[in-house]
């Protein structure tokens, strides 16, 4: 069954209204959430019209509708994509078992603090980036921002059903406290650092999208492997979703730096500051910040946890068809470790190093959204090349936390990095320049002037097309 019943209170493909329990259980949650939305979401706009994206049906093709609608209204619902015939298990020691329907006894726990793990952080950005649409470029990227927050939102939709409909009375208790939590509250915090962090400006909202979701499509490849496959085929339903965060955000940076590139080559003896745009070394370090915060998301290098995950079919690797030996057993993984202040390399068994191998390919992906950028430097003739943080550079997670290390990755000690860090990170000056283009453009068709035009509209409308009714 791929067809979504949207006659129900809650859109669902999943037969709810057969399971009456777990219906009146997500009906008895639904109103908190929607309170949650009203007060921690985009507040002062849920009144307005929103040209956005809602799933009719988890085909292919036919799951993406466009229409008006008033956010609060939006039909969040729990969309799996149709189960696999006989799928088997296909990784860890389970390799080749049928996958599992219930939660595996001996697995609760870790599946538990998976699945919580994951949900918590589609709330948290939602908090994060809520006062953002008041400083919006133009209508095409409020709407692109509202588009992510309700998508964040039916995430947290799809986390709590599983939350609910398999793990009884303390996965109820997990999916209240989902709506409790905080963003960047001292007391209540979300989980993870990152979905901490204040995004209170529009080139960081780029940032985020372009590398701290895309931390979330990797979290969710690993995940959409996973032996028990109701976990596998939610994720796999929300990493449709999810590309089109991507999107938002590399093209986001791709029109910051093409504008910045127009005002160099109009303007070469002046900085791009003086006639609104943001220089390109700023847009450097804004890129460093997030990209390092977001490599932290993976966890530690070497890590027990992540064997646990993989021995026992939770977690698997990226596309994990693609590797040939799904047993990872004797295996070694080879990688850098820094001991006693030297770098050295060593191997390690290849189940402990998990987090590295999806880390190693979250930073190719990353990689070619750099080179995309700099493409737009390429074609305006601007000598100017944006380069991806070294891993070891910043982190405050796992192997390289508490060294110091230049965005080469090159060692260096805690005196050169305070001295030199104002090269690589956002300065204050940076984030009050930024700040200060933050005004609301709310004319059709209107740009900001740091920020170039998309190339194209949303489904096929024209640029100035009213993306938001204000
Ligand atoms: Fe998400
Ligand atoms: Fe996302």
């Amino acid at each position: 069954m791929t067809g979504i019943d949207y006659s129900q209170k809650i859109p669902n493909n999943v037969d709810l209204k057969s399971d009456k329990r777990l219906q009146r259980a997500l009906e008895r949650w639904q109103p908190d959430y929607i309170e949650w939305w009203k007060e921690a979401g985009p507040t002062d706009f849920n009144a307005n019209d929103v040209y956005l994206r809602t799933a009719v049906s988890v085909d292919r093709d036919g799951w993406a509708h466009f229409d008006y609608v008033k956010m609060p209204d939006y039909r969040w619902g729990i969309f799996l994509t149709p189960s696999e015939e006989d799928r088997k298990i296909g990784f860890g020691d389970h390799y080749g078992e049928p996958a599992w329907q219930q939660v595996p006894g001996e697995y609760r726990g870790w599946l538990r603090r998976l699945i919580v793990t994951q949900a918590d952080t589609e709330p948290a950005s939602v908090e994060q980036q809520r006062l953002l649409a008041h400083t919006a470029p133009s209508l095409y990227d409020m709407r692109n921002l509202f588009q992510v927050n309700v998508e964040e939102g039916r995430h947290l939709w799809a986390m709590v059903y599983l939350l609910h409909s398999y793990f009884g009375k303390d996965g109820r208790e997990e999916a209240d406290e989902l709506l409790e939590r905080r963003s960047g509250n001292a007391d209540h915090p979300r989980i993870l650092t990152t979905f901490n962090e204040p995004c209170r400006d529009w080139l960081s909202f780029f940032c985020f999208t372009m590398f701290t979701d895309r931390d979330g499509k990797y979290q969710l490849l690993a995940l959409a492997e996973s032996g028990f496959d109701p976990l596998a085929r939610t994720c796999r339903f929300m990493l449709t979703e999810e590309a089109y965060h991507m999107f938002v955000g590399q093209t986001g940076v791709a029109r910051v730096v093409r504008r910045t590139c127009e005002v160099m080559n109009e303007f070469p003896d002046a900085d791009p500051r003086e006639h609104g745009a943001i220089p390109l070394d700023v847009i450097q370090r804004y890129v460093n910040f997030w990209a390092s915060s977001s490599l932290d998301l993976f966890g530690a290098e070497v890590s027990s946890n992540s064997a646990n995950f993989f021995s026992a079919g939770l977690k698997g690797r990226a596309h994990e068809e693609k590797f040939e030996d799904h047993l990872a057993q004797d295996a070694e993984f080879e990688l850098e470790r820094w001991k006693d202040d030297q770098l050295v390399r060593e191997r390690v068994p290849l189940r402990n190093a998990m987090n590295e191998v999806l880390r190693e390919a979250y930073i190719a992906d990353n990689q070619k959204g750099v080179e995309y950028w700099n493409r737009e430097c390429e074609k305006a003739g601007i000598d100017f090349r944006f380069t991806y943080p070294n891993r070891r550079f910043h982190r405050t997670i796992g192997e390289f936390a508490g060294a110091h290390f230049d965005p080469e990755g090159n060692p260096i000690d805690e005196r050169t990095f305070a001295e030199r860090q104002h090269e690589w990170l956002p300065t204050e000056k940076d984030r009050d320049y930024v700040e200060s283009l933050m005004k609301p453009v709310t004319e059709p068709g209107k740009f900001a002037a740091w920020i170039a035009p998309p190339l194209r509209g949303i489904n096929g409308q024209p640029i100035e097309f009213e993306y938001v009714r204000l």
